[in-house]
């Protein structure tokens, strides 16, 4: 059930059984020589749709833009500072909260959100922490990788080992190429497998460490065919997930 495909009517009806609600949020950059520059958000939207349509949770429009400083060194990439994300997310969440909504499970594409995106949870725990004593929230905020799950996981370790790498991965694009078909973009990749991280600071220092944009993966090893395996692990796990996070 998506929340942007449903009236207010509907969503009342929702709130009377749930207060759960799944909110995609990823990335707009980069993605190496064959990977979208939407794949982070694209992913996590495929994922959580999914869900969705598994269980009948409802999910948020999705976060399209996240913390990608690194990345702007890059044609396309799109960046919201730390603070504007954390306000960002505190909106949206805050929103929610008015409707009566109280477990928000965050399903990522992006890494580089996990800090920022912690960092508003515990804005949102911080208001009602210092509000009057005795005073406590039901409100549940969680973040995990659509990639995180144990199948997803041990089918991604099974498809590309090593070389899944760190970004513009093998699993993600392969994912998206799944999602997104009519897409598909096919490069040469030299060195076939991109260099591994040690770090990196702002975006002209990372265009200097990772020139292609990959960091440690082969996504020229991708195709639509894992991306729809990717996807049917992901969604088992997600919907496990999600199932626990709201009992909880
Ligand atoms: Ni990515």
């Amino acid at each position: 059930m998506q929340l942007a495909l449903s009236t207010w009517h509907e969503v009342e009806d929702y709130l009377r059984a749930s207060h759960g609600i799944i909110i995609p949020i990823g990335s707009t950059e980069q993605h190496g020589p064959n990977g979208l520059i939407g794949t982070d958000h694209l992913d996590a939207e495929f994922v959580a749709k999914g869900v969705g349509d598994a269980i009948g949770c409802l999910v948020a429009p999705t976060l399209t833009i996240g913390m990608s400083q690194h990345h702007l060194g890059f044609a396309g990439s799109v960046t919201l500072r730390p603070s504007t994300l954390i306000a960002l997310v505190c909106d949206v969440v805050t929103s929610l909260i008015k409707h009566g909504f109280e477990r928000f499970l965050f399903i990522n594409g992006h890494g580089g959100n996990v800090a920022t995106v912690t960092a508003a949870f515990d804005e949102i725990y911080a208001a009602s922490s210092m509000r009057g004593p005795g005073e406590s929230s039901p409100v549940r905020c969680k973040m995990i990788f659509w990639s995180q799950g144990p199948r997803a996981t041990a089918l991604a370790k099974e498809l590309y080992g090593d070389s899944n790498g760190s970004h513009a991965t093998a699993a993600e694009v392969s994912l998206s190429q799944h999602y997104h078909p009519e897409a598909i973009k096919y490069a040469q990749m030299s060195p076939k497998v991109a260099p591994k991280s040690t770090g990196f600071f702002d975006c002209a220092d990372y265009r200097r460490r990772f020139p292609d944009g990959r960091i440690g993966s082969d996504p020229s090893v991708s195709t639509p065919e894992h991306g729809a395996q990717l996807y049917q692990a992901s969604v088992a796990d997600m919907v496990e997930v999600y199932q626990a996070f709201v009992a909880d």
